[in-house]
């Protein structure tokens, strides 16, 4: 069924029953079901950060669905040469069928979607990651149930905003544990409470990995914030994901990745049998897929 929006900027963009049913196709989709409605589609791949997982994923998703995916670096364009987004927008939306972007500025992709004759989709900006957390309620779906506690560990940036907001809609309960100053937005714990969650976020990771299934981290210094490296690894202290602080718990660890081993996890941790990292990884193709043709497979 085609989703009721354009667009796929934050995961709360489609309702709770939709995400239920692209999760259901994802999981459809990841044992072979096929759909042949894009086949003749082409994805516009907008990149101003770098990445592995959401290039590769998304290309070969294309591939497996028998359309075309383009990359479009930030020297491959006019975008990166001063033409302004919402004219790239418009010329874009002209030719493809879709346009995935990665950008920094969360309003550009609001910006992409306004003025793009085409659905837009979030690829990860500084305030949310859909995607990822498409991927990473499948992940939970296959593995400890969707009836499991996860808790967010480090730093309240995008992967985490999103994921809180996603587990909300698909009843999954979450604990947050960030540094006092690098917490989400408070808007996120609103969005969350839209869905019934009452998530309170704290300071302190033991309390909230007390009873979590799974403990969820991610890097401490995103993408653009390398100014802050000193400050942010200072405010992290006690918030790595290590035998320590995991130790009296059999919980499952999830990270979006890439991981910088030795700052928010340990490499043993990340190669123990705790790590779902690399499901996630794999689940972002498929959960793609199912919003891929749901959002540009029409009827
Ligand atoms: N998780 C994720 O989005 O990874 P990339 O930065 O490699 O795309
Ligand atoms: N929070 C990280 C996620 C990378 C996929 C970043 O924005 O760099």
């Amino acid at each position: 069924m085609p989703l009721a929006t354009d667009d796929f900027l934050d995961i709360d963009d489609v309702t709770p029953a939709e995400l239920d049913a692209l999760l259901d196709r994802a999981a459809a989709m990841k044992a072979g079901e096929t759909d042949p409605r894009l086949g003749d589609a082409t994805l516009g791949m907008i990149f101003e950060k770098p990445s592995t997982r959401t290039r590769v994923s998304f290309e070969t998703g294309m591939t497996r669905l028998g359309g075309h995916a383009m990359f479009l670096g930030p020297d491959d364009i006019q975008l990166g040469h001063g033409e302004p987004l919402k004219d790239t927008a418009r010329v874009l939306g002209r030719y493809v069928d879709g346009v995935m972007a990665r950008l920094f500025d969360h309003e550009d992709v609001e910006t992409l979607a306004e003025y793009a004759d085409c659905p837009v989709i979030n690829g990860l900006t500084d305030e949310a990651h859909p995607c990822q957390t498409l991927a990473d309620l499948l992940t939970i779906r296959e593995t400890v149930g969707e009836d499991a506690t996860v808790a967010w560990v480090g730093d309240g940036n995008n992967v985490g905003q999103s994921f809180v907001v996603g587990a909300a809609m698909a009843g999954v309960d979450v604990s947050v544990a960030t540094p006092a100053d690098y917490g989400m937005d408070p808007d996120v714990f609103d969005r969350a409470a839209e869905f019934g969650a009452d998530v309170e976020p704290t300071t302190d990771p033991e309390a909230a990995i007390d009873g979590a299934d799974v403990v969820y981290t991610d890097v401490w210094i995103s993408m653009g914030q390398e100014d802050l490296r000193e400050e942010k690894l200072a405010a992290f202290d006690g918030f790595q994901l290590n035998a320590d602080l995991l130790a009296g718990t059999d919980a499952k660890v999830m990270h979006c990745l890439p991981a910088h081993r030795g700052e928010e996890v340990t490499d043993d941790v990340l190669e123990s049998d705790r790590a779902l990292v690399w499901d996630q990884a794999e689940n972002r193709m498929h959960a793609q897929n199912a919003l891929l043709v749901e959002l540009l497979g029409g009827e």
